[in-house]
Parts: structure tokens; C-alpha cells; sequence
């Protein structure tokens, strides 16, 4: 399965996501490939702050060919994931259409949830070429107790992609890990944030697409 975590908007929580999905991924004994799909390279970072052995191997493809050199690479693996880039429209046009899966995170605002429009246009020009590709919400940084949560998922719903009910709150424990190239399921195995990236994992793997096997068994 390919999930590429994109949103054309900056700093919505794309590589959080991308990274902390691959390592509970690997965790749980998948075969894992992280792909730094974005030339800021921040996946790619991530993995070199880390001192340790690595859980997954991160490669960067940045490249408007992503759709076409992935495939043959990504067939060694059970899950792969594509940290996507920010603003450029063939970057983000390549990861969308080497996926199965899209994960678009939002952040709990008006702003993300306007600005979102940009990339479910993006998913909804390439599921004319690829009926099958999947697209799902995320909210990032949600914020306990207060009532714009509500709000978002209610304005996003508009667009026609699903809102996962898992989402990740907004935590110091996402930076301070990301620092040591680490994923919060390491940082602190018993952590509320580790606790919702495993949510995450468990709810992408009930919407996950169905293989064209399964399709035809159905
Ligand atoms: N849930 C969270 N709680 C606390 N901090 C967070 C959370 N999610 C993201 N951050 C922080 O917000 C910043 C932006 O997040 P991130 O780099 O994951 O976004 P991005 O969408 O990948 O950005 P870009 O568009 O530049 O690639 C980072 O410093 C990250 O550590
Ligand atoms: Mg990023």
C-alpha cells in the first residue's frame, strides 16, 4: 500500500504524520519505505538527526516522475510513504498519482480548511485518470476541549473525502522527538501520543483501497 501524506499547504503537519505513520508501520513488523517526496529534504533530515539504528530506510524522490519510478521500488515493501512537498503543483500532482491512499493533514483552522481546496482539486483531476485513489482528512494539532474541532470536520466533509475520527493533538512530544530523528511511539512508548498514532494506523488500515484481487472476490 502507497500513502502519500500531502497538502499543498506549508506546516500543516505533513512530515509529523509521514514519519510517525512509517515508524508504528515498521513497528508492528511491516516492511516500511519512507519517501521525502519535497526538496526541503525534512524527512531526509529527520532520519539523519537520529543515532540510532534506523527503524525504516527514508529515500528522497523529489522529482515530477515520482508516479512512474516509485512503483518498481515499492514492491519490496508492505507500506510505503510519501512525505509530500508543500506548494508545487507537479511535485504534488506525482505523489498523488503514486498513491493508493491520500492522507491530507489539517489543522484545526479556517485557514487550513480554505486553503485545503487546493489539493483535493489536485486528488479529484487525478482520480479521473485513477478511480480507485482513496483521500482522507487527518486533523493535526487539535486542540482538547475546545469546540472548533467540530467546526472543521463539519467544513471539510464538504469536500467529499472522509475526516479519520483519529487525529493528533497538538503535543510538545511531536517536535522534541522529531529533534532526535525519532517517532513518539519511541520517545515515549506509553505516551497519549503514541497512543493516537496507533489509532491512526489502525483506522488507515480499515479504509485502505482494495486490491484489484479483492475487488474482483467482492
Ligand atoms: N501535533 C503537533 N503537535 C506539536 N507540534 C507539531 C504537531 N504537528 C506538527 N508540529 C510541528 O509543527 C511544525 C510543522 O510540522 P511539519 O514539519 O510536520 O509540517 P509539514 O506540513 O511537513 O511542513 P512543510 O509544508 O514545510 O513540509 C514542526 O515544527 C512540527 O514539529
Ligand atoms: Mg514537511
Amino acid at each position: 500500500m502507497i500513502i502519500g501524506v500531502l497538502n499543498q499547504k506549508g506546516g500543516v503537519g505533513k512530515t509529523t504524520v509521514a514519519t510517525n505513520l512509517a515508524a508504528v508501520c515498521a513497528k508492528v513488523g511491516n516492511r516500511v519505505l519512507l519517501v521525502d517526496a519535497d526538496p526541503q529534504g525534512s524527512s531526509m533530515a529527520w532520519s539523519s538527526a537520529r543515532e540510532g539504528e534506523p527503524l525504516f530506510p527514508v529515500i528522497s524522490m523529489a522529482k515530477p516522475t515520482l508516479h512512474k519510478d516509485l512503483p518498481d521500488l515499492a514492491s519490496d515493501y508492505d507500506v510505503v510513504i510519501i512525505d509530500g512537498a508543500p506548494r508545487v503543483n507537479d511535485l504534488g500532482r506525482a505523489a498523488i498519482l503514486a498513491s493508493d491512499i491520500v492522507l491530507i493533514p489539517v489543522q484545526p483552522s479556517p485557514y487550513d480548511v480554505w486553503a485545503s481546496a487546493d489539493t483535493v482539486q489536485l486528488i479529484k483531476e487525478a482520480q479521473q485518470y485513477k478511480e480507485n485513489l482513496k483521500a482522507v482528512f487527518v486533523i493535526n494539532r487539535r486542540i482538547v476541549n475546545t469546540a472548533i474541532g467540530r467546526d472543521v470536520v463539519s467544513a471539510l466533509q464538504q469536500f467529499g473525502f472522509p475526516v479519520l475520527t483519529a487525529g493528533f493533538s497538538q503535543r510538545v512530544i511531536y517536535a522534541e522527538s522529531a529533534m532526535q530523528g525519532l517517532s513518539v511511539i519511541e520517545a515515549d512508548p506509553k505516551s497519549e501520543a503514541a497512543m493516537e498514532v496507533a489509532q491512526l494506523a489502525a483506522e488507515l488500515i480499515q479504509t485502505k483501497p482494495k486490491t484489484k484481487k479483492e475487488r474482483k472476490a467482492a
